[in-house]
């Protein structure tokens, strides 16, 4: 069956923390054997913000990448790779710039917001109002149906779809279309052609949706077809031209808030994260240190779990049974706050055992990372190269 890609990217900005991984990579690990899955390291985006000290860049690409195979992710299920190694990026990015309206750009919410964030630095450039295009151009070059994000890209996913629909509508039309469709409804055979004009009939004279997604059904679970000839069928379907480019839509990340060690949201900014791969003594630390209710000064003082950063912890980490022996032995005076830390110490170390391992293999022998980035690379440029072949067409750029 033909199964929508998955597509999502991370700017390289140091070493990941617990927060990433159960807010990004955990989902990630679980897509990735429900989906063909392409995850990349945006370093083009890292440097519309941080153009004037690029040499952090490069070591934090490494890392994170250590980061990502130490959460789980495999890169014998996913396609790894990083965005400046694929050059066709920038190529549709400046393809796409030409029809795409400033005004589009400049009410993408997070313009203004970063700009405001981030007021030290001067952001009014070209490449930072280009980041939402540069964003859009990662997508649509993979034709990715699905990409998994937190809410705050949401906006960008969005202008995603505004960007491929402009983009169908100005060069979607193909010269030669009708041709092309009739030779693509060929390659279907007989009984699968009949049913095909059968069902595009159908739903275009009697609006049956039914029928339209049966016809989907039918396109998608025909192996024979070339990406090319299975959009050129899709557009026909519903009466338009050539469907070049893909509207994806937000794989939304359900909001797994891992809270810090302040009880905040867990941040690099906020200095109350726990990197993915801290070593243990330090993790140990960290917790044992941690603010907690602070109505209990002494050990003989009652405490309210609702007010203790630790509590959030056991949300995230702890089985009903702790739970309750955390609720009963704080509120009774019970148990200390030392005791009460230490399932949630347990509990992260032994989260991160593995991920460790896995890590140490790379940092054994880095030439192996460099191997599957290499090779990541290699199937994302084809990918991409074939998209590009068709938007160059569609605009009339294959002369030779
Ligand atoms: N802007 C995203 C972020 O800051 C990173 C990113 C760049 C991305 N290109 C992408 C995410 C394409 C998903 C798809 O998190
Ligand atoms: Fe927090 Fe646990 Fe101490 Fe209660 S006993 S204040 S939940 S650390």
């Amino acid at each position: 069956m033909y199964q929508e890609r998955v597509l999502s990217g991370m700017r390289p900005t140091g070493r990941l923390h617990l927060g990433h991984y159960h807010g990004v990579l955990r989902n990630w690990v679980r897509l990735q054997s429900e989906y063909p899955c392409l995850f990349f390291v945006a370093d083009w985006h890292a440097l519309t913000t941080d153009y004037d000290e690029p040499d952090k860049i490069e070591d934090n690409v490494w890392d994170m990448l250590i980061d990502w195979l130490a959460a789980g992710v495999d890169p014998s299920q996913a396609t790894l790779f990083i965005q400046s190694r694929i050059p066709e990026h920038a190529e549709l990015f400046l393809l796409l710039s030409m029809m795409t309206p400033l005004a589009w750009l400049e009410r993408v919410p997070t313009y203004k917001d970063q700009q405001e964030k981030l007021s030290h630095k001067d952001l009014t450039t070209y490449g930072f109002l280009g980041y939402p295009l540069l964003q859009a151009a990662d997508i649509l070059i993979y034709r990715a149906g699905r990409v998994p994000v937190g809410e705050d890209q949401v906006p960008h996913v969005e202008f995603t779809r505004e960007i491929a629909r402009r983009f169908n509508h100005l060069y979607g039309r193909e010269p030669g279309f009708e041709d092309k469709v009739r030779e693509a409804v060929k390659k279907l055979g007989r009984k699968r052609a009949r049913l095909y004009e059968e069902l595009r009939t159908r739903y275009q004279q009697e609006g049956d949706e039914a029928a339209l997604e049966q016809a989907h059904a039918l396109l998608g679970e025909t192996q024979s077809l070339s990406l090319g000839d299975r959009e050129r069928l899709f557009g026909h379907l519903e009466g338009g031209g050539k469907l070049i480019l893909v509207e994806p839509g937000a794989l939304l990340t359900e909001a797994a808030r891992m809270p810090g060690l302040d009880g905040q949201k867990m941040s690099k900014s906020y200095g109350n994260a726990i990197a993915l791969r801290e070593d243990p003594e330090s993790v140990r630390a960290k917790i044992r240190t941690m603010q907690t209710d602070p109505a209990r000064v002494r050990l003989t003082d009652p405490g309210d779990p609702g007010k203790c950063p630790v509590w959030q912890f056991h949300l995230v980490y702890s089985p009903d049974d702790t739970r309750a022996w955390v609720d009963s032995g704080c509120r009774s005076a019970g148990i200390g706050c030392l005791e009460c830390k230490q399932p949630v110490i347990d509990a992260v170390l032994r989260e991160q055992a593995p991920m460790h391992e896995r890590a140490q293999t790379y940092l054994d022998d880095p030439s192996l990372l460099r191997a599957i980035v290499a090779d990541g690379c290699e199937r994302a440029r084809r990918l991409a190269q074939e998209t590009l072949r068709d938007v160059r067409e569609a605009m009339g750029l294959h002369y030779t």
